[in-house]
């Protein structure tokens, strides 16, 4: 049987889960239980960067957020849930990771950005700004494939990936390059109309909402601001009764049918929040009492959390072996065989260079991945130049270039070299 592939995704349990998380993230993780190995994190850790001074909050929200889980079908038995202050790896991982992250790819990481814009100057930590960091080192521990999340996460994946290369560029290949996946709807706008669902802004429907907050808030909601009577013709885009009944009612045709009547003045708001609220207690019925099912049993619930994070700590372990040996800190009394892949990189990067230069070639083997157009760009520009300026010239654009290479481009140039080499007088 083949290997499953993994993947990591996780949330900062800093309150409850609402509709626009789930139909963001959630839906995805749900359905992926199956075909994939998952971790599924709570990201205590990171929701200290900026709740240092609520950790009551954190606290209660972890258990929320488990509950929040176990209530939308993520299954214990099949997934782990993780907390991620339980695991040292994760810190360990990110502190060596940021290492290798250039501060220039946090100073222009967007999500970020807008975050800081939102918090004061003077309770900004240092946490926060290097919380992208901590993130990376959570979806590399368990070398995930897949980072099922919210929109809003995909500049951190983004700079997942070009830690993963820079990593294995550097010290041999460790990490897989992990992809993200967003969910089907990937920002659900707030029952006030609003970009999307924020608690700060009031204008959520939790995913542990009763039936009646349900009605209320749909009630509540906001619609088409033009339309005064339910005889005036009214605006079915941009209103976000219609956008949650397109999300979540599963009879295509009854939206159709109730949007026409809407835009001809044929039904009133009532009718159609009644509507809407009735599909979405359908929806979340289920929910309610996976919810109840775990609330009556909350060893349940600790014991998810503790096999999950437990079968987290095997694969964090192996790869924190894999990681320093790679990087070479695993130790420093016996000397390390030349033959360890983390030194074949560098060795034969050297070997090369010097055979290179002994044999004063021409960089004109063929390289595909990265190297190569940095190799001929070095031939090019040395073109026509003294031998002794062209030397130079090429050579130091070729260590760009060999760094800049796969190990198995560093492979095949090294073959290239010997052939060569041994060609030459
Ligand atoms: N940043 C994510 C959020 O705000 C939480 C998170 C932490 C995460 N570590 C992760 C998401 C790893 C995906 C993968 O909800």
């Amino acid at each position: 049987m083949e290997k499953k592939k993994r993947i990591l995704t996780g949330i900062r349990p800093t309150g409850p889960l609402h509709l626009g998380h789930y139909t963001g993230a959630l839906e995805n993780w749900v359905r992926l239980q199956d075909e994939y190995d998952c971790f599924f994190l709570i990201a205590d850790y990171q929701a200290l960067t900026d709740h240092i001074d609520d950790i009551d909050r954190i606290r209660s929200a972890v258990i929320e957020v488990t509950l929040d889980w176990l209530a939308v079908g993520l299954d214990p038995g099949r997934s782990a849930f993780v907390v991620q202050s339980h695991v040292p790896e994760f810190a360990e991982l990110t502190m060596l990771l940021s290492m290798i992250t250039p501060l220039a790819y946090l100073q222009r990481n967007p999500t970020l950005k807008a975050e800081m814009d939102r918090i004061e100057a003077t309770e900004l930590s240092v946490g926060f700004y290097t919380y992208p960091v901590s993130q990376i080192a959570d979806i590399l521990l368990p070398k995930a494939d897949l980072v099922p999340v919210g929109d809003d996460q995909l500049p951190h994946i983004e700079l997942t990936r070009e830690i993963a290369r820079r990593f294995n560029r550097t010290y041999g290949q460790v990490f897989p390059e992990p992809e993200a996946l967003v969910g089907r709807v990937p920002r659900l706008v707030g029952t006030d109309g609003q970009a999307k669902m924020s608690k700060s802004l009031d204008n959520c429907i939790y995913l542990g909402d009763s039936a009646e907050t349900v009605e209320q808030r749909v009630a509540g909601m906001y619609t088409d601001p033009t339309r005064l009577r339910s005889t005036d013709p009214g605006h079915v885009e941009g209103n976000p009764v219609f956008m949650y009944l397109d999300v979540f009612n599963p009879d295509a045709a009854e939206v159709e049918e109730l949007k026409d009547r809407y835009r001809a003045g044929r039904v009133g708001d009532v009718e159609v929040k009644q509507r809407l609220a009735r599909v979405l207690n359908d929806f979340m019925e289920p929910m309610r009492q996976r919810r109840r099912h775990y609330e009556q049993r909350m060893d349940e619930v600790k014991e998810a959390l503790q096999e999950g994070t437990q079968r987290v700590k095997e694969v964090a372990a192996a790869t924190m072996d894999e990681v320093r040996s790679a990087m070479r800190i695993d130790s420093y009394t016996q000397s390390v065989p030349a033959s360890e892949p983390s030194e074949q990189a560098s060795l034969s990067r050297d070997e090369a260079l010097a055979r290179l230069a002994a044999a004063k070639l021409e960089p004109y083997w063929n390289v595909d991945e990265a190297g190569g157009p940095v190799l001929f760009r070095a031939a090019r520009g040395a073109k026509g130049r003294p031998p002794e300026q062209k030397d130079r010239a090429w050579r130091s654009e070729l260590i760009e270039a060999l760094e800049l290479m796969s190990e198995a481009n560093v492979a095949a140039v090294r073959r290239e070299v010997r052939r060569r080499v041994a060609r030459s007088p």
